[in-house]
């Protein structure tokens, strides 16, 4: 597996997202969890989750998953909902994430997206979980370029160490000013929903990306993970409930593109001319 640099360390070039996961019946959720246990054991080392995702079903069977692997071989990264965002609300749900992983840390916490909480006090919530040894660091996701400006200028703030956005190739706006910006902090970069999501209702696949896939003897959705990861600057973590679709995807790794292929993509889809809001889902 090709690695990155990802949270000052060396990591797989993709990571597994986790979003639905756990809430179906049993032959779907022995699915998920082969799936999982076939990229830990092909080399994918990043896990992501939230309190959020099926109301804690996908954290609890990720601990289910987790519990044989060696916690050191992987970072596990979860997150919050922002009106858990106070320092009693985060060390309550950290604790209650920590229970279902069946662990005792995070690589990395996350502000789910940003809410009402002022970022200075979720900014000390987070700290306190550091010196608790709880997490090892702490990032933001759903963040536009202001607000990582903002949190940057606050106390402690600078010690934000990654921050996880919408980006596939529908959705291009972050490479206008949020991934030079976090290349230029030292941040890394998490894109999220390298498929445009379940039912890819948010990301149209045109004919070009069909007709290069068939030529490169690739499947559609190898091609969309490859573009996402071509220039090994940022963890893609697609999703995947079946080790069909999980080795698929570790494949798409090794796939890359000629300059003239990039080229004929960004036709049908763009890069961003000017700063556009912030996409999500
Ligand atoms: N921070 C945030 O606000 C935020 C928001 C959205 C997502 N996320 C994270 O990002 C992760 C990925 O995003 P996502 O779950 O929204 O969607 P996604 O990864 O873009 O797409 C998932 C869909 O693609 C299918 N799929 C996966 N590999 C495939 C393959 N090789 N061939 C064909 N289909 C394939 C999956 O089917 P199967 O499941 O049947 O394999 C599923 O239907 C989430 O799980 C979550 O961890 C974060």
């Amino acid at each position: 597996m090709k690695s990155i640099t990802f949270n000052h360390q060396n990591t797989s070039a993709i990571g597994m997202g986790t979003w639905h996961i756990g809430e179906g019946n049993q032959a779907r959720t022995e699915s998920e969890m082969a799936a999982l246990r076939f990229g830990l054991d092909h080399g994918i080392n990043v896990i992501d989750t939230a309190e959020m995702y099926g109301e804690g079903k996908s954290e609890t069977l990720i601990g289910n998953v987790i519990k044989d692997y060696s916690r050191s071989d992987f970072q596990l990264i979860s997150k919050f909902y922002p009106f858990h965002a106070t320092p009693k609300l985060i060390e309550q749900s950290l604790k209650a994430s920590l229970k279902r992983l069946q662990t005792d840390y995070l690589d990395l916490y996350l502000l789910h997206w940003r809410g009402q909480t002022p970022l200075a006090e979720t900014v000390e919530g987070l700290e306190n979980m550091v010196q608790a040894g709880l997490i090892k660091n702490w990032g933001v996701s759903n963040f536009d370029i202001e607000d990582l400006k903002e949190l940057n200028a606050l106390p402690n703030g600078k010690n934000c160490r990654i921050n996880e956005d919408l980006y596939n190739i529908g959705s291009r706006g972050i490479e206008y000013s949020i991934l030079p910006w976090q290349k230029e902090h030292n941040m890394s970069f998490i894109a999220y929903s390298p498929f445009g999501s379940d039912g890819s209702e948010y990301l149209k696949i045109a004919p070009v990306i069909q007709e290069m896939a068939q030529q490169k003897h690739i499947t559609a959705y190898q091609l969309l993970l490859a573009w996402v990861i071509r220039n090994h600057d940022l963890l893609s973590i697609p999703k995947s409930s079946s080790v069909e679709h999980m080795k698929q995807n570790i494949e798409a790794v090794d796939v890359s593109f000629s300059a003239d292929e990039l080229e004929l993509l960004d036709k049908t889809y763009p890069a961003p001319k000017n700063e556009k809001p912030l996409d999500t889902i």
